[in-house]
């Protein structure tokens, strides 16, 4: 009945969780585990908000960077290894091809990215991009620049769309051209209203932060 499914959810998403903490805490990218944690909590935060299922939301929100590129030297046996983990799991079937297509939709590389099919990978999704703006996006930037040995900003770096492709891959890359090239643009890509609404907010801290940073660059304040 009800409550013994109920309970058997909670067991596979502790579950989900022990793996993604043991898989992502050596990482040192802004991948890390707290990443995850800060996911699945606005995760859980939206899905509330939209009425979408938060077991399926949370248990995609939990494995979506586990099979990672950027995380793992054999992308394709890492996709494998969290194939079997799902099917062994426990997770009905369906629910499975759910979170594994949302995980696959987020993770596309290359042009023309695919929307975000159902409701619960739009939280998700969303979720995921709310944790590159505002406070802790700043952060992430930053911290992923330095692990990158990128500098923190160069007046003489144009933002990205000026850049010729030559230029970009010299290397002329900084933390504060990121903004351009990706933060500030996020709020734009947000599907659901709940996740707009906390974008804007984020949003507009990153844009006083920059604000604050280049008067206090040149002195101004
Ligand atoms: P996701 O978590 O969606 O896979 P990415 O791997 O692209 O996103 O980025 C992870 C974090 O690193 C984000 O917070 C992002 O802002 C930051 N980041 C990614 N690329 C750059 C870059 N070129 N310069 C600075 N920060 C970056
Ligand atoms: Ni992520």
């Amino acid at each position: 009945q009800e409550r013994e499914r109920e309970r058997e959810r909670e067991r596979i998403l502790l579950a989900a969780e022990a793996l993604v903490k043991e898989k992502l805490e050596r990482d040192s990218s802004g991948h890390d585990w707290w990443h995850i944690y800060r996911v699945v909590q606005t995760t859980k935060r939206i899905a509330a908000a939209q009425g979408a299922d938060r077991f399926v939301c949370e248990l995609a929100a939990l494995l979506h960077d586990v099979a990672d590129e950027k995380l793992n030297a054999d992308p394709a046996a890492a996709q494998q290894e969290l194939e079997a983990w799902l099917a062994a799991s426990g997770t009905p079937a369906a629910q499975i091809d759910h979170v594994l297509e949302i995980i696959g939709t987020m993770s596309f590389k290359g042009g023309a990215r695919p929307p975000m099919r159902t409701l619960e990978g739009q939280v998700v999704q969303d979720a995921d991009r709310l944790d590159a703006i505002g406070a802790v996006g700043i952060a992430r930037v930053f911290a992923y620049s330095g692990w990158k040995g990128r500098p923190i900003h160069d007046p003489s770096v144009m933002v990205r769309e000026q850049m010729t492709e030559a230029e970009y891959r010299s290397g002329n890359d900084t933390a504060i051209n990121h903004f351009y090239e990706k933060l500030l643009k996020l709020k734009e890509l947000m599907n659901t209203d709940f996740a707009r609404k906390l974008a804007e907010e984020r949003h507009l801290f990153m844009e006083q932060y920059l604000e604050q940073f280049y008067a206090e660059w040149d002195g101004e304040r």
